[in-house]
């Protein structure tokens, strides 16, 4: 466990505003290597960069795992807030990373009822958030869960459209969605965040920026 790190208290920063800020690369290889199937090299670039950029900030990521510790470190001073709805992975993240902040989420949507839940956006506001997620602003939002590999898994329906929600706060918000090449990750995200304001892309992770 590396030791740079934020929590939900933001930590101060060793006073280093001289240096330039260079993102370090390596740990994206490092955890490429040892984390296969997942993410890529260039689709976690697009989001770290922008991240070191705007750290120390305030980070909402949807989805806990193996990569969890590279946003810690890169949010450094700043804060960094997990939302996990698989048991497995909230309990992994909370052994590997003492101190992290990991709100347990609901997702009650199936991916094959993305046609009828488009039309219904009430129905797909998260209303399991603690209030220190749901009415705070977030610099850099992550959507990469929950999981909707298959018919019967949820789909990201509800945490693309909750951080759409949640970036209307004032301020501008980088939001990043991974998984855009499945339907209903690519016509959420157009749908919720908007064509207009896709500012990047590599891979499968789409970048937009919202206000
Ligand atoms: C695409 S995965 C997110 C990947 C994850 N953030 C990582 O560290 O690689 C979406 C969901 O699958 C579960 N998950 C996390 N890590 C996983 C892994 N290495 N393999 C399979 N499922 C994982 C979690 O429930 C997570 O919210």
């Amino acid at each position: 466990v590396a030791s740079r790190r934020s929590t939900s208290e933001a930590r101060p920063r060793v006073d280093d505003s001289e240096a330039p800020k260079r993102p370090r690369h390596d740990a994206i290889r490092e955890l490429v290597e040892r984390n296969p199937g997942q993410a890529t090299f260039e689709e976690y670039r697009l989001v770290y960069d922008v991240l070191v950029d705007r750290a120390p900030c305030r980070m909402l990521v949807f989805g806990a795992g193996r990569d969890s510790e590279l946003w810690l470190d890169a949010n450094e001073g700043g804060t960094t807030v997990f939302l996990e709805n698989a048991r497995k992975w909230a309990d992994f993240a909370r052994q590997a990373i003492p101190g992290i902040v990991v709100h347990t989420v609901r997702y009650p949507t199936l991916r094959v009822l993305w046609p009828l839940l488009r039309r219904v956006e009430s129905l797909l506001l998260m209303r399991d958030l603690p209030e220190s997620v749901s009415s705070e602003q977030w610099d850099v939002i992550l959507v990469d869960a929950p999981r909707g590999t298959r018919w019967y898994r949820p789909g990201r329906m509800m945490s693309v459209y909750t951080a759409s929600v949640l970036a209307r706060q004032p301020g501008s918000t980088d939001v990043f969605v991974h998984d855009c090449h499945r339907k209903v990750e690519g016509e959420s995200s157009d749908q919720f965040l908007g064509q207009e304001r896709l500012v990047g892309q590599a891979g499968s992770m789409r970048h937009y920026r919202l206000g």
